[in-house]
């Protein structure tokens, strides 16, 4: 598989941009999509699974031009949007069976394929309830289950860890690197620690700008160096917050201890090993006019 974004643009009204030339490549593996709420990560998602279309750019798929033929995408799609909305009196079942009617699956290997796709989410077990009656995560893990009806070789996933209890995620995280060998994931999410065990590749987006992309291990490479850690009186926070980019701060009796990014070193700077949480704000940050 092979995904081609070029150009992509998305404009919502006379100045409103959602997504801004937005240019990318990749092929199978896992792509984390890290932005703040805005970046414009569910306006990408929606044109790439041939929901809404682009004012601008090209989207093609293995040299297949998915704009003139969205059929082409969506054969091989499974999308789990941002908001995903269920039946509340059809069971899993019901519901899934609903889905891929909707899809033009069936055939006789139809039931067996929904009871293993609801082990694969954990739900067999509840699978003869009414959805109504499901947790928020329990939901969640429906949703997974039918984007993956298909046997998508193009799976998206909109905020997919939302929602979901520490045990889930990691769940999550073991169905998606089962599943990404042969094929094309996409996630997104606006918290670092819901993508960074699980993406191959990374990308940092901002007001429908991509700022970076590229694997953790040289995103985090261009943070290396800047982080620090220091302890200074409470009253000097506020001046030194506008100077540098405050990654996390714990508060003592008067004084309190940072761990912040800084482009200059000082002697009472200590070095601190950097993250993709570090490069995440770093790149946001220092973007600020795009
Ligand atoms: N249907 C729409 N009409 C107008 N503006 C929109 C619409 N959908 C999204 N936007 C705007 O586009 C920007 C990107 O939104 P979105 O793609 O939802 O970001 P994210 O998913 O990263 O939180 C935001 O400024 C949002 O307000
Ligand atoms: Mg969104």
């Amino acid at each position: 598989m092979l995904l081609e974004l070029n150009g992509l643009s998305k404009k919502y009204s006379k100045n409103t941009y959602g997504l801004k030339d937005f240019s990318l490549r990749m092929e199978n593996g896992v792509l984390g999509l890290l932005g703040p709420n805005g970046a414009g990560k569910s306006t990408l998602l929606k044109m790439i699974a041939t929901i809404s279309c682009p004012t601008d750019g090209t989207i093609v798929l293995n040299k297949n031009n998915v704009l003139s033929d969205p059929n082409y995408m969506r054969k091989q799609l499974g999308f789990l949007p941002q908001y995903f909305g269920v039946y509340p009196n059809l069971n899993a079942y019901e519901f899934l069976s609903y889905i891929a009617a909707m899809k033009g699956i069936g055939g006789k290997d139809l039931k067996a394929r929904i009871t293993h796709l609801l082990t694969q989410v954990n739900l067999l077990s509840e699978a003869h309830k009414p959805i109504g009656n499901y947790s928020g995560g329990m939901k969640q893990r429906i949703g997974i289950a039918q984007a993956l009806l298909n046997n998508p070789k193009v799976l998206i996933f909109d905020e997919p860890t939302v929602g979901l209890d520490p045990v889930e995620r990691i769940h999550f995280r073991n169905l998606i690197s089962e599943l990404s060998q042969h094929c094309i994931i996409i996630l997104s999410s606006h918290i670092v620690s819901d993508i960074d065990t699980i993406a191959d590749q990374v990308a940092i987006m901002k007001k429908g700008s991509l700022l970076a992309k590229d694997s953790q291990e040289n995103l985090i490479k261009q943070v290396e160096s800047k982080v620090f850690q220091t302890t200074i009186q409470t009253e000097e926070l506020e001046a030194f917050k506008r100077e540098h980019i405050i990654v996390d701060l714990k508060r003592n009796h008067t004084d309190v201890t940072i761990r912040f990014i800084s482009d200059t070193q000082r002697p009472y700077f200590k070095a601190q090993k950097a993250t993709l949480e570090d490069a995440y704000l770093y790149f946001t940050n220092t973007n600020t006019n795009q």
